[in-house]
């Protein structure tokens, strides 16, 4: 069945970022001109996703505003003959209908976000994009890759099995991530033996990190929706995806391309360095900055 709704929990209280994010969602901060959910939007199209969905929650209409349309700027911009800056506004609204909204009550985890879209969704495959795991379709030499959930959604179709990304992390960092417990190789692919949600450092069963992409089948529904509380008293969509594991199969997938966690500050800071160097512009007048500071600084 053809993957066709994606669903981005933006309902956390993104604590790691205040004071900024008191009366600002995280999701609105920008990576140089764009805000972080607009790149997970349009990943989402280029996957070829028909309706997204956001799991939000109070104080976060900005969101909602971001993707309509704005007439009276639009024509300010018209007027002043700024095309280039025009065409930037209208295409954040240009598929305004494709774009649903449900709340969560109060934030009490990814699970129980992602369960809050299960009237949208319905009984059929869907994707999951966390807006704050930003992905850039470059690998480590620079090559522009496919995008990441395009990638993760042919893999769904090819394998017929819930599909969710993971990265090679440092031992050391797995009481971050979820991890995977792996079994068998097929491609770029490993299959899941099991899930653990924040394994204490010596304890994960392997390096592989669930990060923010997933597909999966709707079964993952019915099975939050019995899901207690876990790690940090939150309900844990990894600790959901653990129980569909006893009844399908799940599959790992090596995406190709960078992921930033810009959830976090460093990696914010990096996602904007990496996308600020793309433009010339920036560029030009970037480097020298930073290759000026560089002797006053110390690792
Ligand atoms: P995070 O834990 O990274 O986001 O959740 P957070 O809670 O906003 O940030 P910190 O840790 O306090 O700084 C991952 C994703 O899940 C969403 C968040 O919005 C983010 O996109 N989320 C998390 C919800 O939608 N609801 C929740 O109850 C928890």
């Amino acid at each position: 069945m053809k993957v066709r709704k994606a669903v981005l929990p933006v309902a956390g209280m993104g604590t790691r970022f205040l004071p900024a994010t008191k009366a600002v969602p995280k999701e609105m901060l920008p990576v140089v001109d764009r805000p972080l959910i607009q790149y997970a939007v349009e990943e989402a199209w280029a996957a070829g996703i028909e309706q997204v969905i956001f799991v939000s929650s109070r104080g976060k209409d900005a969101m909602a505003d971001h993707f309509d349309r704005a007439p009276e700027l639009e024509r300010s911009l018209r007027e002043k003959g700024k095309d280039k800056l025009l065409q930037a506004v209208e295409n954040a609204s240009s598929r305004v209908g494709d774009i649903s909204m449900v709340r969560q009550d109060n934030p009490r985890g990814l699970g129980h976000a992602v369960w809050c879209a299960r009237e949208l969704v319905g009984n059929e495959p869907f994707a999951i994009l966390l807006p704050d795991d930003m992905m850039w379709n470059r690998d480590a030499s620079g090559a522009e890759t496919t995008p990441v959930l395009k990638q993760m959604v042919d893999e769904f179709e090819r394998l017929s099995s819930s599909i969710i990304a993971v990265m090679e992390v440092d031992p050391n960092q797995s009481d971050k991530y979820g991890v995977v417990d792996p079994m068998g190789e097929d491609g770029d692919s490993i299959q899941a033996k099991g899930l653990v949600e924040k394994p204490p450092a010596g304890t994960a069963p392997s390096n592989l990190a669930v990060i923010g992409r997933y597909v999966l089948t709707p079964r993952i529904f019915d099975l939050l929706g019995r899901q207690g509380a876990g790690a940090g008293g939150e309900i844990q969509l990894t600790d959901a995806m653990a129980q569909l594991l006893k009844e399908q199969s799940i599959y790992g997938y090596r995406f190709k391309g960078q992921r930033f966690d810009c959830g976090d500050k460093t990696g914010y800071q990096m996602a904007n360095l990496a996308l600020a160097m793309e433009q010339t512009e920036i560029r030009q007048r970037l480097l020298p900055f930073i290759k000026q500071q560089l002797p006053g600084w110390s690792a």
